[in-house]
C-alpha cells in the first residue's frame, strides 16, 4: 500500500477536532484515557474489541440514562400530566428495557414481538403502548390477553378487529395523519397525507365517532408521529395545535422524531427545547407524551470493526474495509444516512478513505470520504452513533453473524447479547 497515492483533505477542510468530536456524537462522558485510545463508559475500547470481537455494537449505560432523565426532567420542571413513551424499535433489547423501565418510562411496541421483548425486559403491561398499520389478529390477541394499556388503533378495519377480539373495554388512542410534511428523509416521513398510517384529517372524524360509539373502546386520546430525525420543532406547534383542535381528550401523543447529532456538521434542538415546545403548544389539562427512539438510544453506542483490508484506486480513493457492514448498519445504505468514523486509538487524521463494509454488493459502503489517520489492516475502526437502528435493523445477508451488544459502566463491560454462532444460522432448519 502506498500512503502517497490516497487523496488527502483539502487544506482548507473543516474538521472537527477529535476532543470536540467526543462530546458531539459519542456517548457522553466518552475520553480519550492516559494511551490515547477512546474511553467509553469508563471502558478501553481496545480493551473491550480484545475482550468480545468484532464487530461488535458498545454503548455506555450512562448515555442512556442520563437522556432518559434529561426527557423526565425537562416534563418533570414544566408539569406533571406527562408520559415519556421509549419507541423500542430504535433498540428493542431487554437490557436497555430494563434500564429504562427502571427509569419511569413507558414503552412503544409495534409488533408482537417488539411487545415480547417490552415485558420481557420489565415494562409493566399497562405502560405499553401498541403501534402499527396493520396489526394481526395474533398480536392484537396477544396484546389484550397481556393487558397491554393502550392500543394505537390505526385504520376502520382495525377498530372492528379490535371490536371483536376484546373481552373488556380497551383503552385504545387514535392514530391521525395529520398532513404535516417534515423535513427528512422520505423514507422516514410519515406525517403526510399519502402515508399507509393511521386516520386521514378527512377520515378522523369518522373513526373518533366510531371508537366513542363503541362499548367496547375507550377513546384515551389523539396521537400523531410526523417522522424522525427531525431538526426544526415548528411543525410540533403545528401538529399539537392541530390535534388540540380535534377534541378534548385526556392524552395527547406527538409521536417521536428529534434528531441527533451523527456528524460534526449536525446541530440538533436539545431535549429540554423539544419538550419545552410540545408542551408551549398543548392545551392546559392534557397529558402529553412523546416517543423518543433514537434520541434516547443513538448517541450511547458505537461500532467497533476492525479493518481487514486497504485498497487503494490511485487518484481515485481508498477503499478501507471492515469486518461488518450493511448487516450491522442498513442506514447508508437505505437513508444516504452519514457518519463519523475513527480509528480507536489514533483519532484525527487527513487520509480521505471510503470505509467498505464485506458485503458482496459495491453498494455496502458505510462511509464515504471520511478523514482517518492512515488506517492499515488491524486497526479498529470506530463508528459513533449507531445505537439506534443498527441493531434493530441488523440481517444475516451472507450469512454474517449479528454483533453482540457489549454494555459499559463505571469501567466494567459485560455482555448484554451474544454474538450469533454459526449454529445459529442454521437453527430454525428443519
Ligand atoms: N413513534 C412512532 C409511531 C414511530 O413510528 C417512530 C419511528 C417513533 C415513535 C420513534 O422515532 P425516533 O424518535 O426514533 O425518530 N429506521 C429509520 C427510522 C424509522 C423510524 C420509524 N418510526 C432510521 O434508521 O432512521
Amino acid at each position: 500500500m502506498d500512503a502517497r497515492a490516497a487523496p488527502h483533505l483539502p487544506a482548507n477542510a473543516e474538521v472537527l477536532e477529535p476532543a470536540e468530536r467526543l462530546s458531539h456524537v459519542y456517548p457522553v462522558h466518552s475520553r480519550r484515557n492516559e494511551s490515547g485510545r477512546l474511553e467509553i463508559g469508563g471502558c478501553d475500547v481496545v480493551e473491550v474489541a480484545r475482550e468480545f470481537g468484532t464487530p461488535a455494537y458498545v454503548y455506555a449505560e450512562e448515555d442512556i440514562r442520563e437522556r432518559a432523565r434529561g426527557f423526565m426532567d425537562a416534563f418533570a420542571a414544566r408539569t406533571d400530566r406527562f408520559d415519556v413513551v421509549y419507541a423500542s424499535k430504535a433498540f428493542p433489547c431487554t437490557a436497555v428495557h430494563r434500564i429504562l423501565s427502571e427509569e419511569g418510562l413507558s414503552c412503544d411496541v409495534a409488533s408482537g414481538g417488539e411487545l415480547y421483548l417490552a415485558l420481557r425486559g420489565g415494562f409493566a403491561p399497562e405502560r405499553v403502548y401498541m403501534h402499527g398499520n396493520n396489526k394481526t389478529e395474533g398480536e392484537l390477541a396477544y396484546a389484550l390477553d397481556r393487558g397491554v394499556g393502550h392500543i394505537v388503533v390505526d385504520s376502520f378495519d382495525e377498530i372492528e378487529r379490535l371490536e371483536r377480539l376484546t373481552e373488556t373495554r380497551q383503552k385504545v388512542m387514535l392514530r391521525v395523519t395529520p398532513g404535516i410534511t417534515a423535513f427528512t428523509h422520505a423514507s422516514i416521513q410519515t406525517g403526510q397525507v399519502d402515508s399507509k398510517f393511521g386516520f386521514g384529517m378527512d377520515d378522523a372524524p369518522a373513526a373518533i365517532e366510531r371508537c366513542m360509539a363503541s362499548d367496547r373502546l375507550e377513546l384515551c386520546g389523539l396521537h400523531a408521529h410526523i417522522g424522525s430525525q427531525i431538526f426544526d420543532l415548528e411543525p410540533y406547534e403545528r401538529l399539537a395545535e392541530l390535534l388540540a383542535g380535534m377534541g378534548n381528550y385526556p392524552l395527547l401523543n406527538l409521536g417521536g422524531g428529534l434528531a441527533i447529532a451523527y456528524t460534526a456538521a449536525d446541530d440538533p434542538p436539545t431535549i429540554d427545547a423539544y419538550v419545552e415546545t410540545l408542551l408551549r403548544a398543548a392545551p392546559d389539562g392534557v397529558t402529553v407524551l412523546c416517543e423518543p427512539g433514537r434520541s434516547l438510544v443513538g448517541n450511547a453506542g458505537v461500532t467497533v470493526y476492525t479493518v481487514g483490508t486497504v485498497k487503494d484506486v490511485p487518484g481515485v480513493r481508498r477503499y478501507v474495509a471492515v469486518d461488518g457492514g450493511m448487516s450491522d448498519n442498513l442506514r447508508p445504505m437505505l437513508y444516504g444516512a452519514r457518519y463519523e468514523a475513527e480509528i480507536a486509538d489514533r483519532p484525527g487524521g487527513d487520509a480521505l478513505c471510503t470505509v467498505a463494509g464485506m458485503h458482496c454488493e459495491s453498494g455496502d459502503i458505510l462511509i464515504r470520504d471520511v478523514a482517518l489517520d492512515d488506517p492499515r489492516p488491524g486497526d479498529l475502526l470506530v463508528v459513533p452513533a449507531t445505537g439506534a437502528y443498527g441493531h434493530a435493523m441488523a440481517n444475516n445477508y451472507n450469512a454474517l453473524r449479528r454483533p453482540p451488544v457489549v454494555f459499559c459502566a463505571e469501567g466494567d463491560a459485560r455482555i448484554v447479547v451474544r454474538r450469533e454462532t454459526y449454529e445459529d444460522l442454521a437453527v430454525r432448519d428443519v
